[in-house]
């Protein structure tokens, strides 16, 4: 399996994307410790030795530590990190948006990739190789009305990944940014002005805006998120994957 023996960290891993990102990683063998404020739809998993269910809030240092400090104690070397966890905006003109709302979009889809990549660093220079995947949002590139706060967020995660791949690159440790499109998972409704869940007139409406003609699946992110961890995807840092049907065009 392509895994086999292989350890990494998925955040986020309770949500839509995560949850079947914590599933092909562990289907190809390898260990995963998964993290997030929710784990119940997890437990599932837990009947493998080759899972940890981690439910802790990432914005925490501590919890960060403890994360890296059990996966090394259980597993040992740390391969990948995933960097999952996020939230939405809901559509709310800048001048109705508060510093709180601001800060707390800024902390969770930025701050929380900070602390992450810290501690990963630390573990993954002394095993002098590793690799790092970032979630950002093709909404970098294709921003709609309303999300000033949470493109910002995830325009600040595309930059932090190239920054942080030239800086690890003298390490063996790869970094990467991948923007999904618009995904089948429940954050989708989150981003309408009434954060209600996604209806089938409103999915027809993300759906018509991928050139590829249907929203993306949590598997088809999996896949890609796959790839970037894996020996074929060695000579890739510092990129921006767009998973998103040609959206970003
Ligand atoms: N769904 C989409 O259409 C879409 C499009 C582009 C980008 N994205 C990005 O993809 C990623 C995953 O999205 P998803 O659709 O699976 O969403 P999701 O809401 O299903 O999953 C996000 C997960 O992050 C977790 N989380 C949030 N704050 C946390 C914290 N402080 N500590 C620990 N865990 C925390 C949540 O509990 C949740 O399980 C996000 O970063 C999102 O911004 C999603």
């Amino acid at each position: 399996m392509t895994f086999e023996n292989k350890t990494f960290i998925v955040t986020g891993a309770g949500g839509g994307m995560g949850k079947e990102t914590v599933k092909l990683l562990l289907d190809n063998g390898a260990n995963v410790v998964g993290c997030d404020l929710h784990t119940d739809n997890l437990l599932k998993y837990e009947d493998t030795n080759k899972f940890i269910a981690f439910q802790g809030d990432l914005l925490d240092e501590d919890t960060v530590k403890d994360i890296f400090k059990v996966t090394a104690t259980q597993f040992g070397d740390i391969d990948g990190l995933v960097n999952i966890a996020g939230i939405a905006q809901s559509a709310t003109p800048i001048d109705e948006v508060s510093l709180g709302e601001w800060h707390h979009i800024m902390d969770i889809n930025m701050t929380m990739i900070f602390l992450t990549c810290r501690e990963a660093s630390v573990y993954m220079k002394g095993n002098k190789r590793g690799s790092i995947v970032n979630i950002g949002s093709v909404s970098v590139t294709r921003p709609r009305p309303g999300l000033q706060s949470y493109v910002a967020s995830k325009g600040a995660v595309e930059a932090f990944s190239k920054a942080l791949a030239l800086e690890l690159a003298p390490h063996q440790i790869n970094v990467n940014v991948l923007h999904p499109g618009p995904s089948d998972t429940t954050m989708l409704g989150q981003f309408s002005a009434e954060g209600a869940s996604v209806d089938d007139t409103r999915k027809e409406i993300f759906e018509k805006s991928v050139p590829l003609g249907s929203l993306l699946t949590p598997k088809n992110i999996a896949d890609s998120i796959k790839y970037l961890l894996s020996d074929e995807a060695k000579m890739i840092t510092g990129a921006v994957l767009h998973v998103d049907g040609g959206r970003n065009i």
